[in-house]
C-alpha cells in the first residue's frame, strides 16, 4: 500500500489498495485511490462531507446536471456505504435545504419508537434504567427513516433517482478502500460487532482490518438495488422489510411490518430568525437545536462578545454561561412536539432569551443549581455534510446512527447497520443518556414518538443569500459547536478554517463543567477554573463541516481536521 502524507495546504492524504490494479467500475471516482482534502474553493458547486469518495460523488452528481439537493442525495448514499459508523440507511436525520428561489425547506425523517414501545421499557423490575438496552442490540433501534426522507428529498431534485443512487451500489459492490481510521474504528469495534449479531457481519475480519483494504458490501448493494427498483417500499416493503423483521425475532427486537410500513417522513416549518444582519434558518423540533440556537445566538447578541476576543476568557465565560441556561431549558421542556405541548414561541423569543441573561454574571462562574430552566407560563455517531450548486440551491444535512455503528447490530442478509437512536429519549427522568443528557416528561418514550436530538443542520443567509452553510456530529455538543461556529465567523471574524477547527468547548448545564478539547489553551482554563469553573478535558468535539459563500462568487469548502472529513470543488 502507498500512503502519502502532505502535509502542505491543502492537507492531502492518498489511500491507494494494497495489491494490484483493479477496475474502478463505471463510478465517477477511483474507490481504489482517493485524497483527502481539507479546504478546496470553486465556482460551481462545493460538497464537504466526512468521506472524500462521498464528496467526490456529490460534485460528479453537479457535473452530470444535478442540483444540490440531487448531489446531496448521492452523498448520504454513498456514506451509507463508505462510512459505515454513521452514514446509513438504518438511521435517521435532518435536511435543511435553501432554494434559489427563496424557499426554506426541511426534512424530518428521525427515527420513530416501534409501536409496542413503552415510557418503561428499558426499566428492570426494580425501576433501574437498563442502559445497555436502550444503547446496544436489537432493542436500541427506532424505526429508520433515512430512507423516507431521501425520497421526500426527490421533490425538489432534478435527475431520476436510479442515477443517484448506482455509486453507492459501485462502491458497496465493488468495495473501496479503507483509510488508517475506519479501519481502526472497525478494529475497535469488533467485539460488539460479534455481541450484538445473530449473522456475523462483513465488519468483522480476522485479524483485523488495515489502511488500504477493501472492503465489499455485498448484502448492502443488493438491499440498495432493492430501493433502486422499488423506491421507498424496497426498504419498508418486501424483502428488506422482511429481513428486518426476521433479525428483531432472532433477538430481542420489536420493529414489526407496520412500523416499517407507517414510517412517515415530515416536512416541517422551518425555524428562521434573525441575528445583526444575516437571518438564520435551521431545524425545528425534534431537533433541539432549533430552540438552542436561536436562545444562544439572541443571549450572545447585544453583548460585546467580539470586543472581548476570540477564546478569551471572557467571551468562553459569557459562553458557557449562555449554554448552561440553552441546555437547562432543553432537558425540561424539550421533545417532540408532536406529542408533547412544547412553549416554542416563548422559548425562542428574545425577550426570554434577554430575561435568562438577567442574572449572567461576568467573571463569576454560574451554577446549575441555581440557574435551573425557564419559568414558562405559557400554555459519539453522526455525520454532517453541506452541498452548494453553481444557481445557489444549499442543503445542510446531519444523518446518524447515534452511536458509533449504532446498536452494532447489522440487519442479517441485507447488510446495514440499525440505530441506536432510542437511548436518545429519556428513558427514566433525571436519568442520563450516553451523552450525559436528561430528560423529562417532554421527551419520555411513547409508541410513534420521536426522540429529542441534538443535531443542527443550518444555513445563514447574508443579504438573502446563502453565505454560510454548516453542521457538525457530536451529540449534545452538536448544537454548542454550531454556535460557536457560527460566533467564529460572524462575530470573530475568523478564517472558515480557524472556525471550524480551532478548540471548542461546551457546557449543557448538567454536569456542572465545561469541557475543552486538548488544545484548548492552558491560561484560559486556569483563568477559568479562578473565576470558579470546573474545567474538563475531554476527547476531541465534533466534525464540523462548513461551506462558505463569498461575496466574489467564490465557494470555500472546509473540512474538520479532526477526521476523514474532506471538501470536493469543480
Ligand atoms: O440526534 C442526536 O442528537 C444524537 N443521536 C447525535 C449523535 C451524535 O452526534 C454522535 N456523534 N458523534
Amino acid at each position: 500500500m502507498k500512503v502519502l502524507f502532505l502535509y502542505s495546504f491543502p492537507l492531502v492524504l492518498l489511500f491507494t489498495a494494497c495489491s494490484g490494479t483493479r477496475s474502478t467500475t463505471s463510478l465517477p471516482v477511483n474507490p481504489y485511490e482517493y485524497t483527502i482534502q481539507k479546504k478546496v474553493t470553486g465556482t460551481n458547486g462545493a460538497v464537504v462531507s466526512a468521506h472524500p469518495l462521498a464528496s467526490e460523488i456529490g460534485v460528479a452528481i453537479m457535473k452530470q446536471g444535478g442540483n444540490a439537493i440531487d448531489a446531496a442525495i448521492a452523498t448520504q448514499l454513498a456514506l451509507a456505504v463508505v462510512y459505515p459508523g454513521a452514514g446509513n440507511i438504518g438511521g435517521g436525520g435532518f435536511t435543511v435545504i435553501r432554494l434559489a428561489n427563496g424557499s426554506n425547506i426541511t426534512i424530518d425523517y428521525r427515527e420513530k419508537a416501534p409501536a409496542t414501545a413503552h415510557r418503561d421499557m428499558y426499566l428492570d423490575k426494580s425501576g433501574n434504567a437498563q442502559t445497555e438496552l436502550s444503547q446496544n442490540g436489537h432493542l436500541a433501534a427506532g424505526v429508520p427513516g433515512t430512507i423516507a426522507g431521501l425520497f421526500d428529498c426527490m421533490k425538489y431534485a432534478r435527475l431520476p433517482f436510479k442515477k443517484l443512487i448506482q455509486p453507492a451500489i459501485d462502491l458497496a459492490e465493488k468495495g473501496f478502500v479503507l483509510t488508517a481510521s475506519e479501519a481502526k474504528n472497525l478494529n475497535g469495534n469488533k467485539d460488539e460487532f460479534i455481541k450484538y449479531n445473530t449473522v456475523t457481519p462483513v465488519f468483522v475480519k480476522p485479524g483485523g482490518w488495515k489502511a488500504g483494504d477493501t472492503l465489499v458490501q455485498q448484502d448492502l448493494a443488493n438491499t440498495l438495488k432493492r430501493i433502486r427498483d422499488n423506491g421507498a417500499k424496497g426498504f419498508y416493503e418486501g424483502e428488506t422489510a422482511r429481513l428486518i423483521v426476521e433479525e428483531m425475532k432472532r433477538a430481542n427486537g420489536i420493529i414489526s411490518y407496520d412500523d416499517l410500513k407507517n414510517y412517515e417522513a415530515k416536512e416541517r416549518e422551518p425555524v428562521v430568525f434573525g441575528y445583526k444582519t444575516y437571518k438564520i434558518i435551521t431545524m425545528p423540533l425534534p431537533s433541539s437545536g432549533g430552540i438552542l440556537l436561536p436562545q444562544m445566538m439572541y443571549m450572545i447578541e447585544d453583548q460585546p462578545v467580539k470586543q472581548y476576543g476570540f477564546q478569551s476568557a471572557q467571551a468562553v465565560q459569557l459562553m458557557t454561561e449562555i449554554e448552561r441556561r440553552a441546555y437547562a431549558d432543553r432537558a425540561k421542556y424539550l421533545g417532540d412536539a408532536d406529542f408533547y405541548k412544547v412553549p416554542v414561541k416563548k422559548l425562542t423569543s428574545k425577550a426570554y432569551a434577554l430575561e435568562r441573561m438577567k442574572d449572567y454574571n461576568a467573571q463569576t462562574a454560574g451554577s446549575s443549581q441555581t440557574t435551573q430552566a425557564g419559568v414558562i407560563t405559557e400554555s459519539e455517531e453522526t455525520t454532517h455534510f453541506n452541498v452548494y450548486d453553481k444557481n445557489g440551491n444549499a442543503v445542510s444535512v446531519t444523518t446518524t446512527l447515534n452511536g458509533s455503528y449504532g446498536s452494532k447490530t447489522v440487519v442479517g442478509g441485507a447488510g446495514f447497520l440499525l440505530n441506536n437512536e432510542m437511548d436518545d429519549f429519556s428513558i427514566k427522568p433525571g436519568v442520563p443518556n450516553m451523552y450525559g443528557a436528561i430528560g423529562a416528561d417532554a421527551n419520555a418514550i411513547a409508541p410513534g414518538k420521536r426522540m429529542l436530538s441534538s443535531m443542527t443542520p443550518t444555513i445563514v443567509l447574508k443579504d438573502n443569500k446563502p453565505f454560510l452553510i454548516a453542521g457538525t456530529p457530536g451529540g449534545t455538543t452538536i448544537t454548542t459547536s454550531v454556535f460557536q461556529t457560527l460566533v467564529n465567523i460572524m462575530e470573530f471574524e475568523l478564517s472558515t478554517e480557524d472556525a471550524v477547527n480551532k478548540p471548542k468547548f461546551h457546557h449543557q448545564w448538567l454536569p456542572d463543567e465545561i469541557f475543552v478539547e486538548a488544545e484548548f489553551p492552558q491560561a484560559v482554563r486556569q483563568q477559568l477554573k479562578q473565576m470558579g469553573y470546573k474545567v474538563t478535558q475531554r476527547s476531541s468535539i465534533g466534525r464540523t463541516e462548513v461551506i462558505r459563500i463569498n461575496a466574489n462568487g467564490v465557494i470555500e469548502a472546509v473540512a474538520d481536521n479532526r477526521g476523514d472529513d474532506a471538501a470536493a470543488s469543480y
